[in-house]
């Protein structure tokens, strides 16, 4: 157990990492000219940004010498956005969430989400806004096994401690059903498909009702009926009021994104449009 609990408080604290790294080239759709005056950056007097990066670096420092996996780095995403992230493998697509998730620090720059500093704090106050700010879902979901779907999704509850304990499981299986797998509560992770294991992920992490949710190819291991669920869950959710950071290489993806960030070689190299109206405020006019 103490295991397991070890591995579930890496698990939040976003540890783990993509496993694959899929090869995988997607051709976006151009820019339509409407949307030319689109950049990386919204403006911070006419919009609620709640993500917000300044000169950003990211260095990798190992055997073969130093990496930039992110370079000099400027991005604002409003609240409410589902803003999409996409590149060639080895882009540094995961590197930029998990620099936002704070699950790494940046070797250069500023990045602040809902004002709070994430570059500077402290490894023990970053672990706790992170369980109380982002909620965080992974390409192969990531549940622990040996406990039951309900409980891995009163695990952030009980990091934090937001709710007090005799609300955690009802919380919990509100959440379930609202993701269509409240049936699937008592059961272990393994028992499910993988459809819903990324649904109950999905519950996991709108645990402590997170100002962002960020999620690392999350359609990667579904297959498409999956996929397309997902998405269109991730579009209610949206609508709701949730912000969404997304890698994907799911080119279906941008039908329902407000924006979309295309990175090469660590650099922003262009914001793609939407395909459908933005209906966000402020979401069209970055
Ligand atoms: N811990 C690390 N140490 C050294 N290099 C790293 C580390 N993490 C990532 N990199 C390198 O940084 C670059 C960006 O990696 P990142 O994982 O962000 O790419 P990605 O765009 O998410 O790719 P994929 O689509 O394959 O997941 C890659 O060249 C990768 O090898
Ligand atoms: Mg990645």
């Amino acid at each position: 157990m103490a295991h397991e609990r070890h591995f579930a408080q890496a698990s939040f604290c976003g540890r783990e990492r993509s496993m694959l790294r899929g090869d995988t080239t997607v051709q976006w759709q151009p820019v339509p000219a409407r949307y030319c005056n689109m950049t990386a950056i919204v403006d911070p007097l006419s919009h609620d940004v709640l993500i917000r990066l300044r000169g950003v670096s990211k260095t990798y420092i190992g055997a073969g010498g130093r990496f930039g996996a992110l370079s000099d780095f400027d991005l604002h995403i409003a609240r409410g956005e589902f803003a999409l992230v996409v590149g060639q493998s080895g882009s540094g697509k995961s590197t930029l969430l998990n620099l936002i998730a704070g699950i790494d620090r940046p070797s250069a720059g500023e990045i602040e989400v809902e004002g709070t500093p994430v570059h500077s704090l402290s490894e023990r106050a970053l672990s706790a806004w992170r369980g109380r700010a982002v909620g965080i879902v992974f390409q192969f979901f990531q549940l622990l096994p040996a406990l039951t779907v309900a409980e891995n999704v009163m695990l952030p509850m009980d990091f934090c401690r937001r709710w007090p304990l005799r609300e955690r499981r009802p919380r919990a299986l509100r959440l379930l059903e609202r993701l269509g797998v409240a049936d699937q509560a008592d059961k272990l992770p393994g028992a499910l498909s993988g459809g819903q294991q990324q649904r109950v992920a999905v519950a996991r992490a709108l645990a402590n009702e997170p100002a962002l949710l960020l999620a690392d190819e999350p359609t990667g291991n579904l297959d498409s009926t999956n996929a397309a669920a997902l998405l269109q869950l991730f579009g209610e959710l949206v609508r709701e009021g949730q912000t969404l950071v997304m890698v994907t290489h799911d080119r279906s993806a941008q039908a329902h994104a407000t924006r979309t960030v295309e990175l090469a070689d660590g650099r922003l190299l262009r914001v793609l449009a939407p395909t459908q109206p933005v209906t966000i405020e402020g979401a069209g006019h970055a």
